[in-house]
């Protein structure tokens, strides 16, 4: 524990524009509690503060023992914490509809008489078509700016990537998208006799599309702003989903924020006559704990203990946080 560089109090004092902590990692290691503690304890810094689930599992609900489903709902004392799981249903619905106005109003624009449903089938039922919404999702959250501090719990290992990197993927797309509409339009200008100026709202719909994407693609790059934590246990597993978990963000250009060990068991609890299995754990955790020194050194922000219960609710959350975010 001593070997902490820059704790999580420091890379915040640090990093005092900061708005956007994500908490990543393999599953059950412990993101939704730590984006729990972390909105808790900048909400009692002051600033109002959500904390939105994008992960279609949702499981924030249980964490505070209230309904925050489909809406941000006030979690704390202080009154500026909020919790929202966002409706993936319901966002998915809608960007059907739009994506159906979207390619029949194109259909109709290039005079092709196929049925738009085809096209439509084939344009919401891959499986990136639910991440891309709630990515949607997100960046409108940020886009609104209503709050001080965001904090994500996001979906766990590829998809928290996948989502960043399909920012990159959207902006390719949409100008190849452009530059093909554009010598469409071209060539129908060309071939028409009628010079009047025709309203294009697709080409609307993908220049905006294209800027909000640079917009979030800025916001979500901006290391003054956005922090990525990394959550893993001392095991081997969790070790190896955040090593390369790290190293993809590097490539995206993502801001690292750090590492976060959990659920280490608190040597003052073990002793010599504790039972054979708690030893054998705590050793092998120490053998673990070795390996995170080594591979992430400086980035280790804060290794938190295993508490004697699952954490759920405010006080348990409270104590988290000051396990979490210690001066
Ligand atoms: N330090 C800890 N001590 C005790 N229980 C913990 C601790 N951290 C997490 N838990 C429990 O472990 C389980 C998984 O945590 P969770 O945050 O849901 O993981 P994830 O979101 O990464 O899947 C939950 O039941 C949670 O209460
Ligand atoms: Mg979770």
């Amino acid at each position: 524990m001593n070997n902490i560089t820059i704790n999580m109090n420091n890379f915040m004092t640090n990093h005092p524009q900061l708005k956007y902590i994500f908490f990543g990692g393999k599953g059950g290691v412990g993101k939704t509690v730590m984006a729990g503690a972390a909105a808790l304890w900048s909400a009692k810094q002051g600033r109002k503060t959500l904390l939105a689930s994008t992960n279609p599992v949702h499981s924030l609900s249980n964490l505070f023992g209230q309904n925050v489903f489909g809406k941000p709902v006030m979690v704390c004392d202080e009154q500026n914490c909020y919790a929202f799981e966002i409706d993936t249903r319901e966002t998915i619905e809608r960007s059907k509809k739009e994506i159906r106005e979207k390619i029949n109003w194109f259909l109709k624009f290039a005079d092709i008489t196929t049925k738009a449903e085809d096209f439509i089938e084939s344009a919401t039922m891959n499986p990136a078509f639910e991440e891309s919404a709630m990515f949607e999702n997100m960046i409108d959250l940020m886009f609104k700016d209503e709050y001080d501090f965001y904090v994500f719990d996001t979906a766990p290992t590829a998809n928290a990537r996948r989502l960043l990197g399909m920012s990159k993927v959207y902006s390719l797309w949409v100008e190849k998208m452009l530059k093909s509409k554009e010598e469409a339009k071209s060539l129908r200008e060309l071939l028409s006799f009628s010079k009047k100026k025709e309203k294009d709202p697709l080409l609307d719909y993908l220049l905006n599309f294209k800027d909000r994407m640079a917009h979030a693609k800025d916001l979500l790059t901006d290391d003054a702003l956005t922090a990525f934590f990394f959550v893993t246990l001392p095991e081997s597993l969790p070790i190896a989903v955040i090593t390369r978990f790290i190293n993809w963000f590097y490539e995206f250009g993502i801001p690292v924020g750090g590492v976060v060990v959990n659920m280490v068991i608190p040597k003052d609890q073990v002793h010599k006559d504790s039972a054979e299995f708690v030893r054998n754990r705590v050793s092998m955790q120490n053998e673990h704990m070795e390996q995170i020194w080594k591979i992430f050194g400086d980035k280790v922000r804060a290794v938190v203990p295993l508490f004697e219960t699952e954490v759920k609710g405010d006080a348990m959350l409270n104590r988290l946080a000051d396990q979490l975010v210690r001066s």
